[in-house]
Formats: structure tokens, sequence, C-alpha cells
């Protein structure tokens, strides 16, 4: 992991429009955006921690909690959905006691919902780090879980 203050050499101080770029550096360098490196961002940029969360936050690739081992996409597409994606995504949500955007708390999973995984046929879908998990149903989700340390 870079350090963030060599991640900033990169980009002249001061240069507001370099705020995205360095937002995706830090995202791709550290898995997230820190609280810490929101506040370094902005004395290196001059401008206003809240100015960079608001962007930060408006783009879905940027992340502000740190990545857990496992990384669970739940699709909510339109097929994900009408084959029941948001109860399979209640159901996650008290299985592992988060919501999209967090990170169990002993690092195992971080959840996401997104809008499609290109595998409407499958659905509903959910993807486990890199693998498509195809026509999930509650007691397939749990099962599947347990086999993620
Ligand atoms: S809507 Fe879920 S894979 Fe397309």
């Amino acid at each position: 992991m870079e350090n963030l203050q060599l991640i900033l050499k990169e980009y002249i101080a001061g240069d507001r429009s370099n705020l995205i770029p360095i937002l995706q550096h830090v995202q791709s360098d550290q898995g997230y955006i820190s609280p810490e490196a929101i506040t370094t961002i902005s004395n290196h940029l001059h401008v206003s921690k809240s100015q960079i969360f608001g962007v930060a936050s408006f783009y879905s690739q940027f992340k502000f909690n740190p990545p857990g081992r496992h990384s669970i996409k739940i699709c909510l597409g339109t097929a994900c959905h009408v084959q029941g994606g948001d109860f399979l995504l209640a159901a996650l949500q008290s299985e592992i006691g988060i919501r999209p955007g967090e990170t169990t708390e002993d690092g195992r999973f971080d959840l996401e919902r997104v809008a499609c995984l290109g595998c409407c046929a499958l659905a509903p879908v959910v993807m486990i780090d890199k693998v498509i998990h195809s026509r999930v149903s509650v007691i397939k989700l749990r099962e599947l879980l347990t086999s993620y340390e």
C-alpha cells in the first residue's frame, strides 16, 4: 500500500481538477477512501472535507469502508428484483449484520448492491468475490456463507 503522501506527490497541490484522479488512485491503492485520506486530500487540494465526501459519495466506485476478505455483490436489477432479490438482501443483511456499503466487524465480508450482473436469466444472482451464484434462495445463501472464512 502506497503512502498517501507518496500518492499525492504525483498531483499538483491546490489543483482541484485532480480530485477525481486522486480519489481513483487512493481507491485503487488502498481499497477504500478512509477519513484520514479525505483529510489529507483536503489539505493537499485546499478543498473542504465535506466537498470531497460529497463528490466521492456521488460515484459508486468509491468505498468508505475497508474491503472485507470476501466481497458480496447482490443484484437488485429488474430480473433479480422480480425473482426476490430484495428479500434475499434482507435475509443477507440479517445474516451478516451489515447493510450495503459496510464491512462486517470481523472483516469477513463487505456488501454491495448492484444494478445488474449481466446474467439476468440466472436470477436472483449473488456474486461472492468473482464467483456468480445463480438462482440463490435464502437457504442456499446461508450455505454459501459458511464456506467463506
Ligand atoms: S438483473 Fe440481476 S443479473 Fe441482471
